[in-house]
């Protein structure tokens, strides 16, 4: 079988997830963690495929990301890169990866050289604007992440929606502004307020792409095992077993692809308020 089956696809870029939010076009973001599903994600029609560190937990059977590696984040963008062809690859900077603008800058560039990656996601709020504007000076695309922010879980003493009083939420539009203005290419939020996220989408000009946050965001995340209910424990309120009502792995995620494009999913029961 071909590793690259739709080759004449147009790649997608920076530019064109810019493009899709101006056209209000929903952007398509799942996770993968190896080159076989992210083959299929990729002829799916997913836009961003994530290797998240997520890996942690739904791969390794961990508690959280904290015990991730960058060798371990380094070995799975390697083979999810083999895999895809269209759509763009986001890595996921795990926990200590980036606590200078140095070492961010040596840790994501080892994904931009070896592992083909086009952007890197890490976690946390203004105090990550000296980190993110040094990336763009040299080049590479950042993915903020704000929210929930699980390599924090023991700080915010567990998995807890963010942004819920005025004070926080304030404070969630006011550090997505400033990592916006430090280079930023794009936005995740995770578990906040529907209406807190529709105004973070509404304030930025950077595509925003939900996890949790509701179907104003200009695009949706999910963990790819959460969709084929194979994750341990219960599926989370905001995702949904796509595999249940599909019956194949192919067509969950194209279902999957199909709602968030027809902006069908997330339903009301998917979000918080
Ligand atoms: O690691 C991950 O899978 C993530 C998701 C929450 C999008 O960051």
């Amino acid at each position: 079988m071909s590793a690259h089956p739709e080759q004449h696809q147009q790649k997608v870029t920076v530019r064109s997830l810019q493009a899709m939010k101006q056209a209000g076009e929903k952007i398509a973001c799942l996770t993968a963690y190896d080159a076989s599903f992210a083959q299929v994600l990729d002829r799916a029609g997913v836009d961003v495929v994530l290797v998240g560190d997520s890996l942690g937990m739904v791969v390794q059977g961990n508690e959280t990301t904290l015990p991730v590696t960058m060798s371990d984040m380094l070995y799975h963008s390697k083979a999810v890169s083999r895999g895809l062809s269209r759509s763009m690859l986001m890595v996921d900077m795990p926990y200590l990866s980036y606590t200078s603008a140095q070492s961010a800058l040596e840790h994501a560039g080892s994904f931009m050289q070896q592992a083909n990656a086009q952007m890197v996601k890490l976690e946390g709020g203004a105090e990550q604007a000296e980190i993110v504007s040094r990336l763009a000076q040299h080049g590479i695309p950042v993915c903020a992440h704000l929210g929930l922010q699980p390599q924090r879980v023991h700080k915010l003493g567990g998995y807890r929606v963010q942004g819920r009083e005025q004070d926080a939420a304030d404070a969630m539009l006011d550090e997505a502004q400033q990592l916006e203005q430090a280079g930023a290419d794009m936005m995740l939020l995770e578990c906040v307020p529907q209406q807190l996220a529709d105004n973070i989408t509404q304030a930025l000009a950077i595509p925003v792409i939900g996890i949790g946050a509701g179907a104003g965001c200009d695009g949706q995340i999910l963990v790819l095992y959460d969709i084929l209910g194979i994750s341990k424990g219960r599926i989370p309120k905001f995702s949904r077993d796509f595999m249940a009502e599909t019956g194949s792995i192919e067509a969950a995620v194209k279902s999957y692809v199909e709602v968030v494009k027809k902006c069908q999913f997330p339903g009301s029961e998917h979000v918080f308020s």
